[in-house]
This record gives structure tokens, C-alpha cells and sequence, in this order.
């Protein structure tokens, strides 16, 4: 059964002992950022603080902060377990003959009830706050000492398409400028910028944006996956859930939120005006640079009776982030094997922080196939961000990054193996020359062909034969070891 809402979620995690309270008063100001960032390094619980100080809101964060913790939030024993329904979808085929096709209507049912509902009453709409409300009541953190002020880093930003009327969900963290107010850092390469580059096309002064605090796992969890434009991440929601996001329409303006958030931020951003939102302590590990964007200008706020206010941290990683990560890494390699059948695997190990390096294995087949491999991804939507990815043969285990670093290096003739592109970067990325655009680098560690202009013998692998073990196996217990 899906979680209804943030505290079933939380009281799973409680069950399986992966939850601490702490009862006493921690300020949202740096504290909180202390105790999450201990907690995850040490392997540690999610946290829900219940005294944050300066507010009556509890502050829960940490929730998806180990792989043990993605796997209570999505209900798997592995999130494999997606990646392996993603696939029975995508090897569906037309059944021959009536019977087979009977067979089918199960499964299209199955795919029919992940669409989203719409709802006429919600408990994110219990109390429905007038002018008096202020983005300040939230126990909002400030993450890291040289950060610009507060910021609201868990947040389900709803905007919609105007070509198009589609929804869209992205997760942007919100630099609270004053009790009405905020940042929208949506980075320019993100939908939530797309539909407001489109806004300003049709010449509209306003585009409505809200923002849900807290939902159900799954829905949180939806806003950061990197889906093709117009694709709903309530569907998506609701395919992970295996249940229906049930929607609410907001009050003050066209969109509609999960009906099962805690909090709700309703209100539109002016076309044209900007802001300088950050530094912000970053999931770099580094502050990012303050950047004009978007101000977004709340109309209402609405909410539970007793809500929990949802957060995160990042910076160093490995970070709460990093575990999500890793998991739209496994999730989504099905659907990147259907456009690159040759890749067997890939990595995105939590040092690169995801955009800086990718360690992907593929069968090689023919020459340049590494190369091929390469391009593609810079050209497979946020993948485009990826600043060095390495390619390496289908026997290389890519989630063992030692193995590759020894491998890789190996392989490599810098010179000939080195491919240097141009193209868009990570919009936090510091290093490129300019922002949002730079220079990002293949490494190609295949094993090179003839084909390839490379007509030296290649060495084969040292490995110890299979009856030598076995027989020192018996000798190293003779021998005391
Ligand atoms: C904790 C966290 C914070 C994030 N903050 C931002 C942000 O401030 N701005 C941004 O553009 N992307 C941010 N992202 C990444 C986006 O959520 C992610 O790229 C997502 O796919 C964007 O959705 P979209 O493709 O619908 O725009 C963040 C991701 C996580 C996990």
C-alpha cells in the first residue's frame, strides 16, 4: 500500500528504526544542517526535529539518505526493482491472438491507474492562510555559513507549459528574500525556465507557479527525475507509488499540488523581474555563485493542522542527495539502454557529484564506438551536463571505481584517447569559462582495435588459474594463515 502522505512515510521509517526524533530545541539556522550532515555521513537515521527554533513546524530531513532509506521510500528491497518493472513495460509487445491480448488488459489497467486524480478537498488545504502568513513562520534553514539567508531546498515547484497547458514538477530551491517572496533558482536548462521563457514569448506578465512542501515519498521524490519536457512527474509519481497522486486545485491560482502536501505556496512569478538569489553551500561541496533569477511572490499559503516542514541539505557529498541520485542512475538505465542498447552499465560516482563524471561499460562492436557512446550521452537530456565521462569495456565494473581508475588508466594513450568537446555545462559548475557553457571530456578506455589504428599486441589480464587456488586454499590453512 502506498504511503498516504509524509508521516506514513515517516512512521516506516520509525518502525524500521531509521528514524530519530529529537525532542529538544535545535536552531534551523546552521544546527540542522550540522546534525543532518553527521547523520548521513555515519550511516546514520533520518532526523525530525520537533523543536526547531523560531517555529511550531517540525523539521523532517534526511528521509531518502541511504540506500536502505530510498528502498522504504519507494516500498522495494532494491530500487533494481523499478529499473526491472521499467523493462517489463518496454518489452511489452502486441500480444498475438484474442486470448493474448485479453492477457494484456491487466497490465494496460495497471498503466491506466498511475494517472493522477483530481480531488475537491485536500488536507494540504486545512488551513488556508490569508496576508497575515509568512514565508518566516516555516522553519526554513539556513545550510551553511555563508549562504545568503534561508532557503527552502526540498520544495515541489508546479508550473504549466503555455504552448502546451502540461504540467510540470521540478525541485528549485527558494532563497526567501522576505515573508512574501522568494528566489526561484530554476537553472536555465530546467522546464520550470522553459515555461517561463515561453511566458515572456506570449508576452504574459505573470505565470503561476506552487509549491508543496511534503508528500507522500514517491511525489517528492518525482520532482528531481530528469524526464523528457511535458512528461508528468505525477504520472511518474503514481508508476513508482503503484497508486494514483491524488491533486488538488489551488486556491489562488491555475495549477494543481499533490492534495496530500503539508504545505502549500501558492503564487506566480512577474515576467521580467529579477534578483540576486545565493551563494548557496552547494551539492558541489562548494558555495555557488549568486545569480540573477526569478522572484517568486506567494498570493496564498495553505496547510495541514499540524504540518511538517520537509528539508535537505546538500554540500560535500556523499549527501542526502547523493542516495537519490544513485537511485534515477538505477532506475534509468533501462530507458537510456533503449536509445544505447551497447551500455551494460553505468556510474555516477558520489565524488563527481553527478554532472562531473560518468563511468559507463559498454560491448564494443565496432571502431569509435566509444566515442559514439560518448556524444550520445552528452545529447540524452540532463546527461548533457556530464563533464567527463569514461568509457570502458563490458568486463570493467563500473560500480567498483577503483577497478576503472586501474583499468582506465591502463588503456589510456592520453593523446589519442582524450575527446574534447563544447556544449552546455551545469549551471554550477565554477570552472567553465562561462556560465552554463564549457568544454566537457571523453575518455575512451576501451581496448583498441586494429580498426582503430592500434596494431600492438594487447596484454591480457593477470588472473591466478582456478585449480592453483584451490589447492593453496588447502595449504594456506596447513601453513597457520
Ligand atoms: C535536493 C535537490 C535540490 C535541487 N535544487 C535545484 C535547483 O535549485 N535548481 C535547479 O535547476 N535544479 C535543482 N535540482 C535538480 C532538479 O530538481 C532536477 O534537475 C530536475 O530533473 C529538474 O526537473 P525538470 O527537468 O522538470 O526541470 C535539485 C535537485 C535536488 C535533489
Amino acid at each position: 500500500m502506498a504511503y498516504r502522505d509524509l508521516s506514513e512515510f515517516i512512521a516506516a521509517l520509525e518502525e524500521k528504526g531509521e528514524l530519530k526524533r529529537i525532542p529538544f530545541e535545535v536552531d534551523p539556522v546552521l544546527e540542522i544542517t550540522e546534525f543532518a550532515d553527521r547523520a548521513v555521513k555515519s550511516g546514520g537515521p533520518a532526523l525530525l526535529f520537533e523543536k526547531p527554533k523560531g517555529s511550531a513546524i517540525p523539521v523532517f530531513i534526511n528521509g531518502f539518505a541511504s540506500a536502505r532509506k530510498m528502498e522504504i521510500a519507494l516500498e522495494v528491497a532494491s530500487v533494481e526493482e523499478i529499473a526491472g518493472r521499467i523493462v517489463e513495460i518496454l518489452e511489452t509487445r502486441m500480444p498475438e491472438g484474442l486470448i493474448g491480448k485479453i492477457k494484456m488488459l491487466p497490465r494496460l489497467a495497471e498503466m491506466g491507474s498511475f494517472f493522477p486524480r483530481t480531488l475537491s478537498q485536500a488536507p494540504c488545504q486545512e488551513i488556508v492562510s490569508g496576508e497575515e502568513f509568512s514565508l518566516f513562520d516555516l522553519p526554513v534553514l539556513q545550510c551553511w555559513p555563508e549562504d545568503a539567508g534561508r532557503f527552502i531546498t526540498l520544495p515541489l515547484v508546479f508550473s504549466r507549459n503555455p504552448d502546451t497547458g502540461r504540467r510540470n514538477c521540478g525541485m528549485y530551491r527558494m532563497q526567501i528574500f522576505d515573508g512574501r517572496t522568494a528566489g526561484m533558482h530554476w537553472q536555465t536548462h530546467k522546464q520550470g525556465a522553459e515555461h517561463y521563457r515561453r511566458s515572456r514569448h506570449h508576452g504574459r506578465a505573470r505565470m503561476d507557479v506552487a509549491v508543496a512542501i511534503g508528500a507522500d515519498p514517491a511525489t517528492m521524490y518525482s520532482a528531481i527525475l530528469p524526464l523528457p519536457p511535458d512528461l508528468d512527474e505525477m504520472m511518474i509519481a503514481g508508476f513508482l507509488r503503484q497508486s494514483p497522486v491524488e491533486m488538488i486545485r489551488c486556491r489562488s491560482c491555475d495549477l494543481e499540488v499533490p492534495a496530500n502536501a503539508e504545505i502549500v505556496l501558492e503564487g506566480y512569478v512577474e515576467v521580467g523581474e529579477t534578483r540576486t538569489e545565493g551563494p548557496f553551500g552547494d551539492h558541489t561541496g562548494y558555495y555557488s555563485l549568486a545569480g540573477e533569477y526569478p522572484v517568486f511572490h506567494l498570493t496564498c499559503a495553505t496547510h495541514r493542522v499540524r504540518p511538517i516542514y520537509a528539508a535537505t541539505i546538500v554540500g560535500p557529498p556523499p549527501m542526502e542527495d547523493f542516495y537519490m541520485g544513485k537511485a534515477v542512475e538505477r532506475i534509468f538505465l533501462p530507458l537510456m539502454r533503449l536509445q544505447l542498447p551497447e551500455v551494460r552499465d553505468i556510474a555516477m560516482p558520489a565524488e563527481g557529484v553527478f554532472h562531473n563524471l560518468m563511468l559507463v561499460s559498454i560491448r564494443k562492436s565496432y571502431p569509435g564506438h566509444a566515442r559514439k557512446v560518448m556524444h550520445a550521452i552528452w545529447g540524452l537530456g540532463q546527461a548533457m551536463f556530464t563533464k567527463c565521462i569514461v568509457v570502458v569495456d563490458e568486463d570493467v565494473d563500473v560500480q567498483n571505481v577503483r577497478e576503472v581508475a586501474w583499468k582506465a588508466l591502463n588503456h589510456i594513450d592520453p593523446e589519442r584517447d582524450i575527446q574534447f568537446t563544447l556544449g552546455p555545462v551545469d549551471s554550477l559548475d565554477h570552472a567553465s569559462r562561462l556560465q552554463d557553457y564549457g568544454s566537457k571530456m571523453g575518455i575512451d578506455a576501451t581496448r583498441k582495435w586494429p580498426g582503430e589504428g592500434f596494431t600492438r599486441p594487447w596484454p591480457g589480464e593477470i588472473k591466478m588459474s582456478e585449480e592453483v587456488k584451490r589447492r593453496v586454499d588447502a595449504l594456506w590453512k596447513r601453513a597457520g594463515l
